[in-house]
């Protein structure tokens, strides 16, 4: 009689190994155990290794019927090993939530990012230009003296050009700053020309609708020197409309009057929709206004101590919830103010 062993005898070899996995791989307790056992069984020396090589000794004819059992054995203590490594992952994961609380397999929380106001941005963008131009920042109080808001910049009191600022006043001489030209005053009184400043801030004026909030932005702009003209006037207001609205954009000055600048002028740039043809934006003329300008008024640079006979100035200002309406195409000044978010995440 041979020893090699027949189909049955492999069969019932191959099932008690399986039989023998199972038990063992319900005891298991970790997952290095696991698969140190499934080596046992199923590594090349393992004990599904020890039956396989007794093939060898059979007759071809039975080869192939004792091939599929053997496979058949070898896919049920994979399926057993595999579960059992499953199983322990899971009470692995279920014991570190129970410790720690984190549950590391959760989708993660959507991190919302902020970004700056389109307000912050757009002022951002404006400053930028004015840098590049040499001019540098300047600053000063919100709530103001009568003096640097009005008297010194020709402004006396009782003048009719006062009305044209819609003033919130706290007492008859402090009062809310209606424009950022008051810096100018407090930088030129305190230093020597040549002063070439910006001046960014807060501003306020009692007046509400679609165009006008009673809290708004300007940045306003003084170069002093002995020799500045309104031509330089000019090619910095060109050199800015081009940078800001595209190198395309014309500029042009209307005569326009404002006590502290003489001559005084409104700056108008090529409708930044249609590009001069005329459209909605721009009531049909191809003109958008974004800013006042002129020459420092000579009462205003004696009022500072400067003398008007040594040296000139030009000063311009525009309000920057104008310019961020006409570059990202908004029609109520309103939306700034709101902090709706969905109208604010338009600009990330
Ligand atoms: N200060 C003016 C205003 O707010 C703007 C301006 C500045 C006009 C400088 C001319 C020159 O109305």
């Amino acid at each position: 009689m041979s020893d090699a062993p027949n189909v049955q005898a492999l069969q019932s070899r191959g099932e008690a190994l399986v039989h023998e996995a199972e038990r063992e791989a319900k005891r298991l307790q970790t997952s290095e155990a696991a698969h140190a056992c499934k080596a046992k069984y199923l590594g090349k020396k393992g004990l599904l290794a020890d039956v396989m090589k007794q093939l060898s000794a059979l007759p071809p004819e039975e080869r192939k019927s004792v091939g599929k059992v053997a496979n058949t054995i070898k896919e049920q203590l994979e399926g057993i090993f595999d579960a059992a490594l499953k199983r322990l992952e899971q009470e692995a994961l279920d014991k570190s939530l129970e410790t720690s609380g984190v549950d590391v397999t959760r989708p993660a929380r959507e991190r919302w990012l902020g970004t700056l106001h389109p307000l912050t941005r757009t002022t951002f963008r404006i400053i930028e230009v004015f840098q590049s131009l040499g001019f540098v920042i300047a600053d000063g109080p919100e709530i103001e003296h009568d003096f640097y808001n009005f008297e010194a910049l020709n402004f006396p009191k009782d003048h009719p050009a006062r009305d044209m600022q819609d003033t919130f006043f706290a007492s008859p001489d402090v009062l809310l700053r209606t424009h950022t030209s008051p810096v100018q005053i407090r930088t030129m009184l305190d230093r020597k020309p040549p002063v070439r400043i910006i001046c960014p801030g807060k501003v306020y004026r009692c007046d509400a609708d679609i165009t006008h909030s009673p809290m708004f932005h300007q940045v306003e702009g003084l170069w002093v020197d002995q020799r500045v003209s309104m031509a330089d006037l000019k090619g910095v207001l060109r050199a800015f409309a081009e940078r800001l609205f595209g190198r395309h954009t014309k500029v042009r000055l209307r005569p326009s009057y404002f006590p502290f600048v003489e001559p005084g002028a409104e700056v108008d740039v090529t409708c930044v929709l249609c590009g001069g043809k005329g459209c909605r934006v721009c009531k049909q003329t191809g003109w958008l206004e974004i800013l006042g300008a002129g020459m420092v008024h000579p009462n205003v640079l004696t009022a500072v101590g400067y003398n008007p006979e040594e040296v000139r100035g030009f000063a311009f200002g525009m309000g920057v919830e104008r310019i961020a309406m006409l570059l990202h195409g908004v029609d109520d000044i309103r939306l700034f103010f709101d902090n709706d978010i969905r109208f604010l995440r338009q600009f990330q």
